[in-house]
């Protein structure tokens, strides 16, 4: 794990937009993987700023979103696919068609359709980049403590906590889902690098268990360990309850010498 603790949310963003410009450099048919919530919001808004001012192009890009919530239109303001559309894919010029969210409703088989869902990543060579959250309870994706770490895309019934935690982007009339089709943990650690932002004090525990815990299936995030390149970009919140800050900052000193000679990428 690369451990980046930055000063706020801005810097995360920033920071991590420069791995996914380098990535847009280095390959032709970039494949991304994408994530919801609001810790990448102000990620896609750099993006967009960045697409703006012509120094982004998407066109060529091809994206896999990490989660859908199940039997969800995908015009409902509440989908992911809405979320992703109005905070990324209608404000850059890539390909609608190329956008992908594991969906599955009531008329649907799930097992057919995570099945489907891991097809259609392989056929296009698999996630480049994928960018992940983190919940307060260390989920990724939808995949909820005791997923197991060989876990595939599959529908995920969500934690009371997971629910109470969204409750919060639901108005009081809205219909809230408690269950989500979820790429599995395999599935993510199969991505050739994964960057897991996460930004604020109600994530210091989660990360904390993260990097300093047991890999356990009650910390999915945990398994980000056998991850070969994984890049974990935190505030200084988020970070506040790691033990040897000032270790993690060296490191990524030492690191950041051999970026600027060599690249993010190979
Ligand atoms: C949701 C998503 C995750 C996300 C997490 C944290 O449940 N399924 O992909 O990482 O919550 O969200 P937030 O960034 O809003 O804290």
């Amino acid at each position: 794990m690369q451990i980046i603790i930055l000063e706020n949310p801005e810097q995360v963003a920033k920071n991590a937009t420069q791995w996914i410009s380098e990535l847009f450099s280095k390959r032709t048919h970039p494949i991304l993987g994408l994530a919801t919530g609001s810790t990448p919001i102000n990620l896609y808004q750099e993006l967009v700023k960045s697409y703006q001012q012509e120094k982004l192009d998407f066109s060529k890009v091809t994206t896999f979103n990490l989660d859908e919530y199940h039997n969800i239109a995908p015009e409902n303001a509440q989908s992911y696919r809405t979320f992703m559309k109005e905070n990324l894919f209608d404000r850059v010029n890539i390909d609608q068609e190329n956008t992908h969210l594991p969906t599955c409703n009531n008329e649907q088989n799930p097992r057919w359709q995570g099945l489907a869902y891991e097809e259609k990543i392989k056929q296009a060579g698999g996630i480049d980049l994928q960018i992940l959250g983190i919940g307060g309870n260390g989920h990724i994706g939808f995949n909820e403590p005791t997923s197991s770490l060989s876990s595939r895309t599959r529908l995920k019934t969500l934690t009371e906590q997971t629910l109470v935690d969204n409750s919060r982007l639901f108005n009081a009339d809205e219909y809230q889902p408690t269950m989500a089709m979820t790429m599995g943990i395999a599935t993510i650690l199969d991505a050739k690098h994964v960057i897991l932002m996460a930004t604020g004090k109600n994530k210091a525990k989660a990360i904390k268990e993260m990097i300093t815990g047991p890999v356990t299936a009650m910390c999915p995030a945990s398994a980000l360990q056998m991850h070969e390149n994984a890049i974990i970009l935190l505030d200084e919140e988020a970070a506040s309850e790691l033990p040897n800050q000032q270790y993690f900052q060296r490191v990524d000193s030492e690191h950041q010498k051999i970026r600027d000679k060599y690249g993010l990428f190979l």
